[in-house]
């Protein structure tokens, strides 16, 4: 089914200058960039993101290491966008990442794992509407 989902490129993929070559594994797969944009996040704005995760030990350095330098967020539209995203992205822990994802590229550690995206399509609906208002998302 067409499906829509949150990507972000997190602080250590912008600051290693890859926004384009992540951006064209996304292309070149199908997916469509629907709304897009830099922002540096606030605390506040990365502690809402990752609320799920509020009581995980790891949830401090998640924060400080997603408020460390800008982000790029955007929202993929395609056929299957979820897994499709979560496929390119590889496993959460670089280590552990298939050869040939973007974590097994560009991530250094399992904080530092250069990108973001949406675990299910419910989550992913949530995760767009916290950053982009329906009116910045343009269905192509
Ligand atoms: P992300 O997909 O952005 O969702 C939460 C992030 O927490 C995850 O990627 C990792 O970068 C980070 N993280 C750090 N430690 C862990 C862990 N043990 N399990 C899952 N995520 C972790």
């Amino acid at each position: 089914a067409l499906e829509r989902t949150l990507s972000i490129i997190k602080p250590d993929a912008v600051a290693k200058n890859v926004i384009g070559e992540i951006y064209t594994r996304f292309e070149k797969a199908g997916l469509k960039v629907v709304a897009s944009k830099m922002k540096h996040l606030s605390k506040q704005e990365a502690e809402g993101f990752y609320a799920v995760h509020r009581e995980r030990p790891f949830f401090a350095a998640l924060v400080e290491f997603m408020i460390s330098g800008p982000v790029v967020i955007q929202t993929l539209q395609g056929e299957n966008a979820v897994l499709k995203h979560r496929d390119l992205m590889g496993a959460t822990n670089p280590k552990d990442a298939a050869p040939g994802t973007i974590r097994a590229d560009f991530a250094d550690s399992i904080d530092a794992n250069a990108v973001h995206g949406s675990d299910s399509l419910e989550n992913a609906a949530i995760e767009i509407a916290y950053f982009f208002p329906a009116t910045d998302v343009y269905a192509r």
